[in-house]
């Protein structure tokens, strides 16, 4: 070394006192990196999830931080640029894809499974702490706004992201604009380039094989980004997984905070697509296994038809509908859910309701405990749009839902198979009182939930999901005390008249809105169960008490709503939670369920109201929902205490 190095040297260091970060990975090994969770190295290649845990979280870091201010106090911010190869390959049609993550901790706190990629806690209550990530998304999830189940978009503390655009780049030559299918399980390539100084991101995506486009597909400028930025960052993936087979991949990984990161060695990477899925390379191939597809396909209709029609005849098998084979969820085979349940023994059984018998099992192929329900239908019509129904939600998945595991159809009996949920129903947590009550805290989560998944049911899909018959009964807490709708679509089985000796309007008496006795059912009676639910839940009674023949019934809601035209609503709360919380908060939540009740279906909240309120936990209830809630209710007791009580406009005597 020479003597004028050293204050080179020295004066190098204080001009750029962060050690700059290029790294190039075309194949990892665990020493690489900071794993956290479940994410693990397999064969050279990083898998964020494992698929056989239900809500798996896997998150890969660069173990050192990024420098993204060159000295803590500076408004300097670092520019990067970095490109990786993933493949997210999920086994339904959709399922959820991975996110590029910019954070100050490996671990942030509160991170949900899902559609939550592992790092944000709620759509409604955006993280605390620095956080950016770079979402490649492969669900739909209509709540926090995404366009489809293949996009890619920005996140900035909140996951609803602040740009998003369909997976795609505009081809070179045709200057077409071509998508790029994220959940194959094909390769894919993304760069995200930083540019510090315009606080600017770009998102460019494309295959394997074909260059950087010059467009970028998402480009975003904004001075707000510094807020989200801390000193020191790690940079690196994340993603999760709820119920269903997803495997999120990381293939290789260049980043540098200098210049543009190095490219990547994309020739020999490993490739995930299923044998029968992935493309191949010379025409005269794909003519040839083309061929070859086709002629196994005949010949294994073939063999299987014969075997069918053997089974059939031999009377081991019912018939099977065509139908029957299109949708999704798993069909069990009887002997199957027979084995799981002892024989549907008595030891095994949960509970009769409703629509059926409900088991516990246990199957033994994966020793998953499930919850087998079984309902008696007469209906095929209904059957089938029950099956099209369910297999689209089974599809998109929600936290709020009771998971669809499969089913089993025998004769006239259909047998669902559920994820058994070990807390039972919030039914027997609000009347049976177990040793644990349910909290106050707890009982507003558990309402958040069912009106999150609700919502997810009226406005997730390009037609309405009617939920038809919800009740506490029917709201089920999972083992981390969340709460989960269940037997949703259910009612369906029933609209075609299919019931023995009746054409009953569906549901529980308790829980239908008014209008039912007369029209079709719609989102706004599902509301209104869903305000019965909330009544419910705040006061601890149930929709309907009966003491005698001669008395008449007691009606919940006509009793809070006379508390509430007396302007002593939160007296309704049930005593075992009234000391926890604060009275204007009791007020607002019994208020919100008057409102959803209201007998007028047009001036009912939406759900999607319903949810801004309930876990957004405000204090008063947003103007035009108190608007509505006065609108009409009141006015048969002039607000006068001594007026007898406002009778429901249930139609008792109908049912
Ligand atoms: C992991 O890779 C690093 C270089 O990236 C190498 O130094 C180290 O020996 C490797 N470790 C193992 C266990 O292969
Ligand atoms: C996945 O998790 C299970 C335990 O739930 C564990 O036994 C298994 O080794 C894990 N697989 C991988 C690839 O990490
Ligand atoms: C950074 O700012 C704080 C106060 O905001 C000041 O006390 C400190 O000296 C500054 N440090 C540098 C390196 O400028
Ligand atoms: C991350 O940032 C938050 C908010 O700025 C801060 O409170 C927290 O201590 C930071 N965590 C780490 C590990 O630096
Ligand atoms: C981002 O894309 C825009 C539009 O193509 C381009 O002008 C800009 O230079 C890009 N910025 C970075 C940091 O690559
Ligand atoms: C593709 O080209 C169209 C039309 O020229 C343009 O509107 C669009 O923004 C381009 N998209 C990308 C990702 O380059």
């Amino acid at each position: 070394m020479t003597p004028l190095s050293l204050p080179c040297l020295y004066l190098l260091l204080h001009i750029f006192p962060a050690l700059s970060l290029d790294f190039l990975f075309n194949s990892f090994n665990s020493s690489d990196l900071l794993l956290v969770d479940d994410a693990k190295i397999d064969s050279s290649v990083i898998r964020l999830t494992n698929d056989s845990n239900h809500n798996s979280i896997g998150r890969a870091f660069y173990p050192t931080k990024i420098n993204m201010k060159p000295t803590s106090n500076s408004t300097k911010i670092s520019s990067f640029s970095t490109s990786f190869v993933f493949s997210v390959y999920t086994q339904f049609s959709s399922g959820f894809g991975i996110a590029f993550v910019m954070s100050n901790t490996t671990s942030p706190p509160n991170a949900l499974p899902g559609q939550y990629f592992g790092l944000f806690t709620n759509s409604r209550k955006p993280s605390v702490f620095p956080l950016i990530a770079i979402e490649f998304d492969t669900s739909l999830n209509p709540e926090f706004n995404d366009p489809d189940d293949n996009h890619v978009g920005i996140d900035l503390y909140n996951l609803e992201s602040v740009i998003t655009e369909t997976a795609g780049y505009n081809d070179s030559v045709s200057g077409n604009f071509t998508p790029v299918n994220m959940h194959s399980g094909n390769n894919v390539r993304a760069w995200i380039d930083f540019d510090g100084s315009n606080l600017q991101v770009n998102v460019t995506i494309a295959p394997i094989g074909v260059n950087k486009p010059s467009k970028p597909l998402l480009s975003y400028t904004n001075p707000a980004i510094a807020d989200y930025l801390f000193d020191e960052m790690f940079v690196g993936f994340s993603a999760s997984t709820l119920d269903h087979f997803v495997i999120q991949r990381v293939l290789a990984w260049s980043f540098s905070d200098t210049g543009t990161a190095r490219d990547l060695n994309t020739m020999n990477l490993p490739n995930f697509v299923p044998k029968s899925m992935s493309s191949l390379s010379s025409g005269a191939m794909v003519g040839i296994s083309i061929a070859c597809v086709a002629v196994l396909v005949v010949f294994l209709t073939g063999v299987y038809w014969f075997w069918r029609r053997r089974r059939v005849l031999e009377g081991e098998d019912e018939e099977i509908e065509d139908w029957e084979l299109e949708y999704w969820p798993h069909r069990f085979s009887y002997e199957e859910l027979s084995q799981a349940t002892s024989g549907f023994s008595k030891e095994n059984l949960l509970g009769t309701g409703g629509f059926g018998t409900v088991y516990k099992g246990n199957l033994a192929a994966n020793n998953n405990e499930v919850a087998v329900k079984c309902v008696n239908h007469d209906s095929k019509q209904g059957l089938r749009e029950f099956m099209a129904e369910i297999s689209s939600i089974g599809r998109l998945q929600q936290k709020n839902l009771v998971p669809v595991r499969g089913w089993c159809r025998k004769g006239k009996e259909l047998l669902l198979v559920y994820d058994y949920m070990p807390n039972g129903s919030l039914h027997n947590w609000i009347f049976h009182k177990p040793k644990k009550e349910l909290d106050w805290k707890g009982r507003c989560r558990v309402l958040a939930d069912v009106a999150e998944g609700l919502n997810y049911l009226h406005h997730g899909f390009n037609e309405v999901v009617l939920h038809r018959d919800i009740k506490s009964s029917n709201i089920l807490l999972d083992k981390d005390m969340r709460g989960r709708l269940g037997d949703f679509g259910l009612a369906k089985l029933y609209k075609h008249g299919g019931v023995p000796n009746t054409t009953r309007v569906v549901g529980t008496l308790g829980y239908l809105a008014p209008e039912l006795a007369s029209l079709a059912a719609t989102a706004a009676s599902d509301v209104y169960s869903f305000g019965v639910v909330i009544l419910e839940v705040v006061s601890g009674r149930r929709p309907i008490e009966t003491w005698s023949k001669e008395e008449d019934p007691f009606l919940l809601i006509d009793w809070v709503r006379e508390l509430n035209c007396e302007g002593k609503v939160s007296e309704a709360c049930d005593d075992t939670v009234k000391s926890e919380c604060e009275v204007g908060e009791i007020e607002m939540v019994l208020k919100l369920g008057l409102a959803c009740c209201h007998p007028e279906p047009q001036h009912r909240p939406s759900v999607k109201e319903v949810v801004a309120i309930l876990s957004d936990a405000v204090v008063s209830l947003p103007d035009n929902v108190e608007v509505e809630l006065a609108h009409g209710v009141c006015s048969g007791s002039n607000g006068n205490n001594a007026g007898p009580p406002l009778h429901s406009t249930v139609p008792q005597s109908q049912y």
